[in-house]
């Protein structure tokens, strides 16, 4: 019988791409405008990531960081762990392979997690269990996205949405009382067409008449994954906490997933952290302005800049939310450790 030990976070990284695409450049390619995507979105600018970068150049990058921070090369990995749902190639081979021999890690396991802007939540609840359970000792857990080669850029209720980025956490047995400490996961498949990717895979292959309708790019009913955002958000985290035996009143620190400033404002203000005017408190990770909606590089990313900060100590209460295309929610809540800078 093994003994069940705390996976605690040991090192942290991200990769941004340079280039950054503001709403006024947007506004340039479909009928939009600055003042409507900030006031409906909270969105200023996103980066875009080069024509030759793809998803796992991106993880590769963050991942090279959370290594370096954990002090611990890429053969020491067990188990490598990819959010995605932008992967380098459509069926197969799983983006985790590319980021494997990327980085040079050969005695590993590595797959990828299909469970979009939840990808990340997902990822590192199945990647502590690996942890916890004895099975691994070092489980790199990465969410990166290409999302701008799935948007149509005729389309302006999605595209001025998404970005571009990576995000990763190494996952390592916890000595002291850091760790993951619950998570709350979920699913309701009956929501999969308000937010999909409708042609490539094996229900519509790939035909010249649905690229040209672009079929190929994400198609989303806004107003009902809006509604479901602020639903699940603060639902989610409220369940992991009291799973975890903690409060809203815990938190020192939530990272939500970034997809719109109104559903964050909404999961704040349901986990009490709004300041008396009612803005959202400082213990709430927003970088959705100069990023957007990142999927599953979206909470490693907020999570990193958040710590970055100085705002995440040892000892702290963590909390991260994801939501998205599913449709699919998680949330992790992690006591915080003693990171390297
Ligand atoms: C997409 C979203 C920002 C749209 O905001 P909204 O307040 O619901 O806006 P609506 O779709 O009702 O559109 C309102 C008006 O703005 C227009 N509009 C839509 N996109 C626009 C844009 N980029 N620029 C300017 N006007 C726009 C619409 O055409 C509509 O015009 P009309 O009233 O003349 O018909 C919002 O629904 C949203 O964020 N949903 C959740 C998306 C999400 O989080 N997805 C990822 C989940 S992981």
């Amino acid at each position: 019988m093994r003994t069940l030990r705390r996976a605690t976070i040991a090192g942290i990284g991200k990769y941004t791409p340079e280039r950054v695409m503001t709403n006024d450049d947007l506004s340039k390619i479909v009928d939009t405008n600055d003042e409507w995507i900030v006031q409906r979105t909270g969105i200023r600018e996103r980066r875009i990531a080069a024509d030759n970068e793809a998803t796992s150049d991106m993880a590769i990058k963050a991942a090279q960081e959370a290594l370096d921070r954990a002090g611990i090369t890429a053969d020491q990995l067990d188990v490598i762990l990819v959010a995605t749902c932008t992967p380098d190639f459509n069926n197969f081979p799983a983006t985790a392979m590319l980021v494997q021999t990327g980085l040079g890690a050969s005695q590993t396991t590595a797959f990828d997690i299909s469970v979009a802007c939840a990808g990340f939540a997902h990822g590192l609840d199945i990647g502590a269990q690996f942890v916890e359970t004895g099975r691994a000792k070092n489980v790199l857990v990465v969410g990166a996205e290409k999302m701008t080669s799935v948007v149509n850029w005729e389309d302006r209720a999605t595209c001025i949405l998404f970005g571009d980025a990576a995000g990763a956490v190494l996952l390592q047995p916890s000595d002291d009382e850091s760790g993951l400490l619950a998570s709350d996961l979920g699913a309701d498949g009956s929501g999969a067409c308000l937010l999909n990717l409708p042609a490539g895979g094996s229900r519509h292959p790939m035909t010249p008449e649905l690229l040209a309708g672009k079929e190929n790019t994400a198609h989303m009913d806004g107003k009902a994954v809006f509604r479901f955002g602020v639903k699940v958000m603060g639902e989610t985290a409220l369940k992991a906490l009291q799973r975890a035996g903690l409060t809203e009143s815990d938190v020192d620190m939530l990272v939500p997933h970034q997809a719109n400033i109104r559903i964050i404002q909404a999961a704040a203000e349901r986990m009490g952290l709004v300041e008396s005017d009612g803005t959202i408190s400082k213990k709430v990770a927003v970088n959705i302005d100069r990023y957007g909606n990142t999927s599953a590089a979206s909470v490693p990313l907020a999570l990193y800049e958040a710590w970055m900060d100085g705002r995440v100590a040892e000892g702290d209460i963590v909390v991260t939310i994801g939501f998205g295309a599913g449709l699919a929610w998680g949330a992790n809540v992690i006591r915080w450790g003693k990171l390297k800078p």
